[in-house]
């Protein structure tokens, strides 16, 4: 018996010259802008609003302060040096300045009414770890880290927001970096 042969030839591949080529690189382009667009819109929607933290019963700036000022962050955290708690500054330290500085703008009449009244701004928490996990401040600024490690570039916000979420495994791998302690009582006492 002899085997029947393929009537046809199989197609010749098509020549991949610099035609082709271009048709290739078009594709690239095209899926490329597409995730570029599609990163873009991600962004714009689903990242930006969460980049902006809680609004303060007192728009108060970090970003303002610092471009204008450069007061240092533990003018106002200076808890952050000896405690476990960086701290909100009293009414007091913002007086000190605002005082003699836009006294008629309308936030810092505000802010001056709280302060006379006594009465203190219930600023909105942006950082919270539960309260099974230990944490201290004055700990890791002796070790040299800095606020930015963990808070990032707060000078550069309006509002702030939280830049770390602080699991679990964001605290441990600096501790491994850094060889410290990373034993379970070290955070959970
Ligand atoms: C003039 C005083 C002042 C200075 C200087 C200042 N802060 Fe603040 N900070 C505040 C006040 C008031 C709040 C609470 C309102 C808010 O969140 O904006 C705050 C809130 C924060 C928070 C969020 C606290 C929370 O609820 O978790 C972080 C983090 C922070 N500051 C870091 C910094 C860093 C880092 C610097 C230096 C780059 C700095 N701050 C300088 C007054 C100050
Ligand atoms: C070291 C001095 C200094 C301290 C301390 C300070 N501020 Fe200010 N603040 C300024 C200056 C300077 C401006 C900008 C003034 C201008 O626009 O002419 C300003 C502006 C503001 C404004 C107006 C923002 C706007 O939208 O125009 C607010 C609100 C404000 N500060 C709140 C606070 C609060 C709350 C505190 C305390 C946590 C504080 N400031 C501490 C110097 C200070
Ligand atoms: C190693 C990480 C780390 C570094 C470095 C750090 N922080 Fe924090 N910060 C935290 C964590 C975690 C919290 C939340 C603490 C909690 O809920 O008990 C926090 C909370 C805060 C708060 C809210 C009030 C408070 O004390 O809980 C402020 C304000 C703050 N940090 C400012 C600063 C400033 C200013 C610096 C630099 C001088 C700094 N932090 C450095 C991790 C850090
Ligand atoms: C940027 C690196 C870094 C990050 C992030 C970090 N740590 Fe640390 N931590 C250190 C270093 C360095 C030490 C100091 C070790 C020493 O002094 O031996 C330390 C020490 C500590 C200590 C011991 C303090 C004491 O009293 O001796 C505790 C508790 C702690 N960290 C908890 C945490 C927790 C909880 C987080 C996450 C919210 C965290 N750390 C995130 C670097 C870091
Ligand atoms: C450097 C600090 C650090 C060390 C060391 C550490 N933890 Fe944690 N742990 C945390 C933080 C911060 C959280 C909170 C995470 C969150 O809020 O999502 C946490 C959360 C947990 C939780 C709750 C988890 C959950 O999903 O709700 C358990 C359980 C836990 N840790 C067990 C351990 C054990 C076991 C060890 C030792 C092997 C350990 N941790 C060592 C910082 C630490």
């Amino acid at each position: 018996m002899s085997q029947s042969q393929p009537t046809t030839s199989p197609p010749a591949k098509p020549p991949a010259g610099p035609v082709a080529r271009y048709w290739r690189a078009g594709w690239l382009v095209a899926v490329l802008s597409a995730v570029c667009i599609a990163l873009l819109a991600e962004q714009f929607y689903c990242y930006y609003p969460s980049r902006m933290g809680p609004e303060q019963p007192i728009a108060f700036s970090h970003r303002l302060h610092f471009t204008d000022k450069t007061v240092n962050c533990l003018f106002c955290h200076s808890g952050a040096l000896d405690t476990k708690h960086a701290g909100i500054p009293p009414l007091e330290t913002c007086m000190t300045c605002h005082r003699q500085i836009i006294t008629d703008h309308p936030q810092i009449e505000n802010l001056r009414r709280h302060y006379e009244a006594g009465q203190p701004v219930a600023w909105e928490r942006v950082n919270d770890l539960p309260d099974y996990v230990f944490f201290d401040h004055s700990a890791h600024l002796a070790a040299g880290k800095d606020c930015s490690q963990c808070h990032g570039d707060v000078a550069g916000m309006d509002r702030v927001y939280y830049y770390e979420r602080f699991q679990m495994g964001f605290c441990v791998q600096c501790h491994r970096d850094n060889n410290a302690s990373h034993d379970c009582l070290t955070c959970h006492r």
